[in-house]
């Protein structure tokens, strides 16, 4: 497989970027959320605060995948993984895996070495499983609203090391 690059969105590809939810069928009130939510990480109007953080996927110079994670408003110690999308030729490839990988890894360095939960709204799934989130609904209680999807949650324990910090 070409060697496959994991890097922060960057100005010059929102509009590719935006065009992995596009191709992906995101709804529009998604693709509102998701263009607001980019431009306030590329742009924001507040001096060093930043919500979600992006991250892409690049193969041969082409946005393939994007992914984002962010902070919760509830607590300083929980963050949320949202928009985890990639071009449909190039799934089932573990894309979103390393993904998740790089997510884990900037989380950790944002937070440092103290305790941390982290929380995504999906289909439960062994790539979670492996990283440690479990469902927070037992399976009787999910809504068919929902799609199938539940409340994962992973808690990450004291770091023995923290890993450098790279932005
Ligand atoms: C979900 C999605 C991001 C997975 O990307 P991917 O690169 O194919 O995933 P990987 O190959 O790294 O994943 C390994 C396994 O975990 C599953 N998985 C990965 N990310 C997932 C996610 N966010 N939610 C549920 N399952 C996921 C995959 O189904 C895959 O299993 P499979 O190959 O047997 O299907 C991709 O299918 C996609 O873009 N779907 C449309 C958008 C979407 O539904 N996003 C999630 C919204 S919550």
């Amino acid at each position: 497989m070409e060697p496959i690059e994991i890097v922060n969105l960057t100005p010059d590809r929102l509009e590719e970027a935006l065009a992995v939810f596009k191709v992906s069928d995101w709804d529009e009130d998604s693709l509102f959320y998701v263009k607001a939510e980019m431009q306030a990480f590329l742009k924001g109007d507040i001096n060093g605060y930043i919500r979600a953080h992006f991250i892409v996927a690049i193969v041969d110079k082409r946005i393939i995948g994007v992914a984002a994670w962010a902070p919760s408003m509830c607590s300083f110690w929980l963050y949320e993984l949202s928009w985890a999308t990639v071009l449909p030729e190039w799934r089932h490839r573990g894309i979103n895996s390393l993904m998740l990988t790089e997510r884990l890894r900037q989380i950790r360095a944002h937070h440092g070495s103290e305790v941390f939960s982290v929380m995504v709204c999906t289909w439960d799934n062994p790539m979670y499983t492996q990283n440690g989130f479990v469902p927070m609904e037992p399976q009787g209680r999910r809504s068919l609203d929902k799609k199938g999807k539940c409340l994962l949650l992973a808690q990450f324990g004291l770091a023995t090391k923290t890993p450098p910090v790279h932005w």
